[in-house]
């Protein structure tokens, strides 16, 4: 393990993911004694205001966003007392970021951990008001938040801006499906059993559908999602990581550039679809007015405010143009405000290759594996078994599941969020699961081409009803390929 490093900086710190997630997250590490004993905090944001003040209103957000069971006040005001707060105008003179350097100047030795929760554009400037202020040595680590630019062009100037102060080691790219533990139980369950490798390639899988499906809908993020999208939201980094790991070789080791050398090469063996095949191979969705949950909700527009062609949808069949995978079709498909929600990864083997149950009741499945990531965490295998009966016209044939829970709770340990792994990993300079320039940069060329093709072949939005699985015409195109969505 590398040094932990026992200072936190945290610009964004006033944020909507820095309240909800990040500091709860901390919090919980604290209660189970993983943070260094030594800990500072120390909250970066626009608003002038001092420690106490920053405290006040963090105490504030913790009550609001800590599960009640976690709560104790007692524990809250000692994680309080690890915190900090260092108004930063982040385009500013630059006096603020040396302000920021004289408050941890005592504890340099001890390590530096710098994480951006801001948006993409301030990365630039950020780095360099730290660079500015001596904030850029070896003892200091930087962490940044999704997404790096909105295409591959930009994300390579931020990741050139980044760079040029930190070396890719010193650089931690967050991608938060990463910490989460059904993920990272794909690598467990893929190389950690002699079962399903043997299986796992074209020989013997139909196709893989990936779903991440959302019940809620722009979330006020208005300035944030319009314009970007389900694709540069959602595919171009969580459902692409999951493909990857789903699909990657083994990794010589768990280390970070065994895993990621593999993930990458995934990557940069996806078919890119052009304006002729476009058409035919994705589908881009909007959401209108209907009800979730049985609760009636307003469509994007309405939220929105204005009309718009941002897909809140988005399917794709794609193809991984290598040994293993080819001629297997990855479909993948998520969008907000759908039916329910849900994250899985469906693995559909082939048919027997001749059936011996001509005289059998019940129809015979091609064996099928269905990894659900969240909500629920469980692992089912469907096979093929006989119902128990004496019948002499044939037997009877049924499908029956073999389920595995991987709930945190059914192992007695509690279910922590993806951050906590994050901002641990972060602290102990292990970033394994972080994502590296090469992974972003790949998906980003993917990514790009859908896009070009779809302005190329003027692509329109579907709508569909809040509250369902999306536009009809995603049935349709997973249907082309013989094939149903798993529901
Ligand atoms: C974020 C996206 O990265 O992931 C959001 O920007 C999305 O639009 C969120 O809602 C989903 O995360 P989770 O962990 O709730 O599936």
């Amino acid at each position: 393990m590398a040094e932990r490093y026992q200072t936190l900086i945290l610009f964004g710190a006033t944020g909507d993911l820095a309240y909800r997630m990040l500091f709860p997250s901390l919090y919980h590490l604290m209660l189970d004694g993983l943070l260094p004993d030594d800990m500072l905090i120390v909250g970066s944001g626009r608003t002038v205001m001092d420690d106490a003040a920053f405290r006040a209103e963090l105490s504030g957000k913790l009550v609001e966003h800590l599960k009640k069971d976690r709560f104790d006040q007692a524990a809250v005001d000692r994680f309080l007392q690890l915190v900090r707060y260092c108004p930063v105008s982040i385009g500013g003179e630059g006096q603020d970021f040396h302000a920021l350097a004289d408050m941890v100047a005592d504890r340099r030795a001890r390590g530096i951990s710098v994480y951006m929760s801001t948006p993409p554009s301030l990365f630039a400037p950020v780095v360099r008001g730290l660079e500015g202020a001596g904030l850029s040595g070896s003892d200091v680590r930087i962490a940044m938040e999704k997404p790096i630019g909105k295409d591959l062009a930009s994300s390579c100037e931020v990741n050139d801006a980044v760079n040029a102060v930190f070396d890719e080691a010193r650089v931690f790219r967050v991608d938060h499906y990463l910490g989460k533990e059904t993920v990272q139980n794909l690598l467990v369950l893929r190389f950690g059993n002699t079962l399903f490798e043997p299986l796992w390639n074209a020989g013997a899988i139909d196709h893989v559908q990936i779903t991440v499906a959302e019940t809620v809908g722009l979330e006020g993020r208005v300035s944030y999602y319009d314009g970007v999208g389900a694709l540069k939201d959602m595919v171009q980094n969580h459902l692409l990581q999951l493909l990857a790991l789903v699909a990657m070789e083994a990794p010589a080791s768990t280390g970070s550039t065994a895993v990621r050398d593999e993930k990458v090469k995934v990557l940069r063996s996806l078919r890119k679809m052009s304006a002729d095949d476009v058409t035919k191979l994705s589908v881009r969705g909007q959401y209108r007015a209907g009800a979730v949950a049985g609760q009636a909700v307003p469509g994007y527009t309405d939220e929105l405010g204005a009309e718009s062609g941002t897909e809140t949808f988005v399917a794709l069949k794609a193809y991984i143009d290598n040994w293993r995978w080819a001629g297997v079709p990855f479909y993948l498909r998520t969008g907000k405000r759908m039916a329910e929600r849900k994250s899985e990864i469906y693995i559909q083997f082939k048919p027997v290759p001749h059936s011996i149950f001509d005289r059998a009741t019940g129809a015979l499945q091609s064996n099928a594996m269905v990894i659900n990531v969240q909500p629920k965490e469980n692992i089912q295998l469907l096979f093929m078994a006989k119902q128990p009966s004496l019948d002499r016209d044939g037997m009877k044939l049924r499908e029956v599941p073999l389920d595995v829970s991987l709930s945190s709770e059914s192992s007695g340990t509690r279910r922590r969020i993806a951050y906590e792994r994050l901002l641990l990993d972060f602290i102990e300079g292990d970033n394994t699961l972080f994502v590296r320039r090469d992974e972003v940069e790949a998906a980003w060329a993917w990514i790009d081409a859908i896009h070009h093709a779809w302005a190329e072949a003027g692509q329109d939005v579907k709508r569909y009803m809040a509250g369902s699985w999306g536009p009809d015409s995603s049935v349709a195109m997973i249907e082309r390929g013989g094939a149903s969505w798993h529901e």
